[in-house]
Order: structure tokens, then C-alpha cells, then sequence
């Protein structure tokens, strides 16, 4: 029997083969939480070296290093204090470099991620304008402004920070009275640059240069919406609490002045060899919005948020699928999908929530709690839909062993400073934060040789160490390896979408990549393959026995029978 041609919707054309990154499935270490070599609980560069046959095993291409510059470590190394080097507790500039060219013989590359919406307040820069005072030449490298009200008292505007609390914070003169504000749209910790300063355009362009220098493939750029700010720093229309980084909008976010900053950045990766890259954190809307952030002169490719923050629900993931690349297409950019980074609460949690598309700033004891299982089963299920389609995908560390938030953190752990900045109201980000688990039997389940952690691992972190799962017919890893195989074979990243009408409807959602046929259930009653085409591979363990169904939450691959 040959493939019926079922009807479809075509929304992306195959593309020729272009550089790497356009489909690459590239892998966020978290350093801190990766693998500990010194053993001192906190993850570190020779640690991450030593596993990363892991992930050449597991079948990625590149690799995303979250910072691992000096820092105070406020915002977990999102606070830099030296753009240029390695903080001692994760190493020396010459273990970035081993790192580095351990990746490379492995055949992955490697992306480390640039912080310039802010420094820590730490760096010379910050500390020499608190020395200098006020309307001084090392001031203007950040945004100091007088307070307004009496004696300046007032904050300059009433801008809110990320974080929760106000978004300025005021300093003490060299001469001891109380004098001018500055911005920080993070912690107080975090303070902004003034990206209207040609000091800080030059600082960068050379910090660009230091890594590519040194053989990196490229950047992820931190809050890639946030460097320019609207003139004159504009009130907003009223005092706002919404600190959800999905709703960002305002003077502060998206303003048109920063794409001539990418512009010359391409330009420096331009004249490189090699195909460098980057990758934009804009958390922006609507879709035609981000889409400037990767025209053909600007940056590669930006994070898909709107897909992370879809529901469990056929029809959005279906309209956000079909804009994302409509979106990305009308400026020659690939798409990008991802379910987790160590920003969101881990998706193998999110899909087993009541409310499956609640974002949340983290889970506590006291909240309500996911149902594992069904969470494991959604997430198996969302990651063989994200690896079937066109265009690039991005995992977090763990999200190939199933792993769930740490939901019972206890209070007293916790380090991002979302949960003091909102008063204990947010848990924050600590719960998605947790270290690895590589051999179950092992002192903290083999993260670090002591046994230390920084984070105390859940008890669950056990059945899903790496080594519970490597070669276990069924398991999430061999579930990932195996998808990671397949869309490599079948080059789905340069592949096509069409949907398949006949298969989706509320509760389900079909589509061709290709020849591959990928047919997910998302909650509703079985649904079957259709004939003409063989399983290949499926997110549930029913193995060969699942034969052409498909029950609730799951997700199936196939192929023309030949
Ligand atoms: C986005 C990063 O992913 C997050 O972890 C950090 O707190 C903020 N940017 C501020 O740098």
C-alpha cells in the first residue's frame, strides 16, 4: 500500500541547505547546574567538559553556555562583572577555552551568552561612575538621572524592574548626601547601560571580538528587547506590577534604535570565518515584531517564546506553528521552537499542572502541585512535535531525562532574587535551576563527586538520572536520541510544513514535514495513522504494540510505507 495523499494546508516550503545554525538543535548548559568538577556543589567549565560526550551521544549540534564570566552572582551570573574572563567558581579563562575546543572535537559548536542590556554593579565601569558623581563622563556609560519632588527624593520615572520593587535605585555621593538615581530594569545589582553612548557600542564590539577571537560560534544575546530606551525615559500611562517578562511592553522594550546595534554586530560576525552566529532573548509581540530582530542584517535567529507559552491545545499550537513561520518566512529567517530554559518552570511540570499554560514565576510546596506523570507524558509527546518541525530547536539541560521542576524547594534555598524582590510572593526561578542527575546511585545523583549541591535534588531526580535511561528501551533519553536521529536523516530542520486537515481538530493536530508524518493528540480520543504510512517512532512506551493509534497526549512519527 502506498501514502493516500491526505488533504493539506502548505504554510512552509523545504529550503535549500543553508549555514548550520538555520537547523541546528542546539543545547543550553546552565553551567552551575551542569556537571561539578572541584566539587564544591556548584557546577563548573572542566565539569561540563568532561560530559560533553554526552551530548554528542544525545545528538545535538551545538551547545549555549549560560554566563560564566566574574560575578556576584546576584542574578546567577546575569550580573557581570568582567566580560572577559572566568569566574574562579567555574574556572579559568583557559578551561572556557578547553571547553571550547572539546566541544569542537566533538563536532558541536559552541554559543556563549552576552549580557549588555546591563553590568553588575560590580563592574569598574559602575564603580568608577559612583566615584566620579554626578554628570560625570563615566556616569553617562549607565542611565543616572536627578530624582524629581523635593530634594530629588522621587524616583525619575515610574518604571517598575523585572524583578519586582522600582526600577531605580538611589546612590550616596562621594561627599555622603544622598544624590542621583540609576535604572536597572533587573536587581538593583544590574545596572543598565546607556546604549546611546558610543563607549558602550565600541565596549561591546570588542568583547564580540575577544570571544570570536578565542573560537566561539556565536552568542545569545540577554534581553535583546531591552538595550534602547524610549527619549527621555517616559513615564508609562500608569504605575505598573506586571512584571511577567511575556508582557513586555513600553519605552523600555523593542525600541526601533536597537536593530542599528545588531546591524553592526552582524557585521563584525560577518567578518569572520565560520558561519558565527546569534541568537536574540526578545521577549517580543506580536510574531511580525521579533521578526525584525532577524532580518537578513541583523541577528540570526531569536527564541520562539510564543511558542513556549502556548497551552496544551491543538488549535493555538496550530495558529502559533503557522504564524511563527509565516512570520519568520517574510524576512528569509529560519524559525526557531523551544519548551524550557532556566527562566520558565520546566514544561515536564507546566504539562502536568491543571492549568497547563500557566507561565508562573515558579511552584512552592504550598502551591498546587503537577501530576508527574501526566506531565512526563505531555512533555514526550510536546518534544516530538517541536523536533518534527522546520527550522531550529533549542533544549534546556534535563529536558532530554524528563526532567520535572523541583516543586518542594525549600523556601530557605532559594537564591534568584525574584523571590526577595517580590517580597516572597514569586518562588522564582530556582525550581527549573536544580543540578543533574547523571547516576542515580551516586552522591548528588552524580552532579558533583562530594556529594554537594547547590540546589537539593528531588527525590524523583533518581528514576531519571542519565543512567537509569541510557540504552533503556522506551526511556525519555533514548526517546530523544532517537528523535534527534531521525531528524537528522530526514533533514526535517530544512524541511516543510503542511497541515493535514483531516487530522486536525480540537483536540488533535497533524503535519507533514516533508514525507514525515507527525500526528499528535493532545488530549482527545484516539486517533489513527493514516494508511500508506508506517510508524517510526512514538512518544508513548506502547513500542510496536501502540500499532497505528494514537491515544491522549501523544505524538507519533511516520513515514510512506515503501
Ligand atoms: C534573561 C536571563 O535569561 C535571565 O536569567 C536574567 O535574569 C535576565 N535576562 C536578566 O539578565
Amino acid at each position: 500500500m502506498t501514502a493516500t495523499s491526505p488533504a493539506t494546508t502548505l504554510v512552509h516550503p523545504a529550503s535549500p541547505a543553508g549555514p548550520w545554525w538555520r537547523d541546528a538543535v542546539v543545547y543550553q548548559v546552565y553551567p552551575r547546574s551542569f556537571a561539578d568538577g572541584d566539587g564544591d556543589g556548584i557546577g563548573d567549565l572542566p565539569g561540563a567538559t568532561t560530559r560533553l560526550g554526552h551530548l554528542a551521544e544525545l545528538g545535538v549540534d551545538a551547545v549555549w553556555v549560560s554566563p560564566f564570566y566574574p560575578s556576584p552572582q546576584h542574578d546567577a551570573g546575569y550580573d557581570v562583572a568582567d566580560y572577559r574572563d572566568v569566574d574562579p567558581m567555574f574556572g579559568v579563562l583557559a578551561d572556557a577555552d578547553a571547553f571550547v575546543a572539546e566541544a569542537h572535537r566533538y563536532g558541536l559548536r559552541v554559543f556563549v551568552d552576552l549580557v549588555p542590556n546591563h553590568t553588575s554593579s560590580e563592574h569598574a565601569w559602575f564603580r568608577a561612575a559612583l566615584t566620579a558623581g554626578p554628570r560625570s563622563a563615566e556616569r553617562d556609560r549607565y542611565l543616572f538621572r536627578d530624582g524629581r519632588g523635593p530634594a530629588g527624593a522621587q524616583p525619575p520615572n515610574n518604571w517598575r524592574s523585572t524583578f519586582g520593587g522600582p526600577a531605580w535605585t538611589r546612590v550616596t555621593e562621594p561627599d555622603g548626601t544622598p544624590g542621583q538615581w540609576y535604572l536597572h530594569l533587573f536587581d538593583e545589582t544590574q545596572p543598565d547601560l546607556d546604549w546611546t553612548n558610543p563607549q558602550v557600542r565600541a565596549e561591546f564590539e570588542a568583547v564580540l571580538r575577544f570571544w570570536l577571537d578565542r573560537g566561539v560560534d556565536g552568542f545569545r544575546i540577554d534581553v535583546a528587547h531591552g538595550m534602547v530606551k524610549a527619549p527621555g525615559l517616559p513615564d508609562l500611562p500608569e504605575a505598573s506590577d506586571d512584571t511577567d517578562p511575556r508582557h513586555h511592553q513600553g519605552p523600555m522594550w523593542d525600541q526601533d534604535g536597537v536593530h542599528e546595534i545588531y546591524r553592526s554586530w552582524r557585521a563584525v560576525l560577518d567578518s569572520y570565518d565560520g558561519d558565527r552566529a546569534m541568537v536574540a532573548e526578545a521577549w517580543v509581540t506580536p510574531l511580525s515584531r521579533l521578526a525584525r530582530y532577524v532580518r537578513p542584517d541583523e541577528v540570526h535567529q531569536s527564541f520562539n517564546f510564543a511558542f513556549l507559552t502556548s497551552r496544551w491545545d491543538a488549535a493555538e499550537l496550530r495558529t502559533v506553528v503557522t504564524e511563527s513561520l509565516t512570520a519568520m518566512d517574510t524576512v528569509g529567517a529560519t524559525t526557531t521552537w523551544v519548551l524550557s530554559n532556566h527562566d520558565v518552570v520546566r514544561h515536564a511540570t507546566r504539562l502536568g499542572m491543571a492549568d497547563p499554560g500557566s507561565f508562573g514565576s515558579g511552584i512552592g510546596a504550598d502551591d498546587p502541585q503537577p501530576d508527574l506523570e501526566l506531565g512526563l507524558r505531555r512533555a514526550r509527546a510536546a518534544a516530538l512535535i517541536m523536533l518534527g518541525l522546520p527550522g531550529s530547536a533549542y533544549l534546556y539541560q534535563g529536558e532530554e531525562l524528563g526532567l520535572p521542576e523541583h516543586t518542594t524547594l525549600d523556601d530557605t534555598e532559594r537564591q534568584d532574587p525574584v523571590w526577595e524582590r517580590t517580597g516572597h510572593t514569586q518562588k522564582g526561578r530556582d525550581g527549573c535551576r536544580v543540578p543533574l542527575p547523571w547516576e542515580a546511585d551516586a552522591p548528588a545523583y552524580g552532579f558533583s563527586p562530594t556529594g554537594a549541591s547547590w540546589l537539593t535534588q528531588p527525590a524523583v531526580f533518581a528514576e531519571r538520572a542519565l543512567d537509569r535511561q541510557r540504552g533503556v528501551a522506551g526511556s525519555t533519553y533514548e526517546l530523544y536520541r532517537a528523535a534527534l536521529a531521525r531528524r537528522r536523516e530526514l533533514a526535517v530542520g530544512s524541511g516543510s510544513l503542511a497541515w493535514v486537515e483531516d487530522l486536525c481538530g480540537a483536540t488533535s493536530m497533524a503535519y507533514l514535514n516533508r514525507d514525515l508524518l507527525v500526528v499528535a493528540n493532545l488530549g482527545g480520543e484516539p486517533v489513527q495513522v493514516p494508511d500508506g504510512y508506517r510508524v517510526i517512532l512514538r512518544s508513548d512506551t506502547a513500542g510496536a504494540s501502540g500499532g497505528s493509534e494514537v491515544p491522549a497526549d501523544t505524538t507519533v512519527w511516520a513515514v510512506p510505507l515503501t
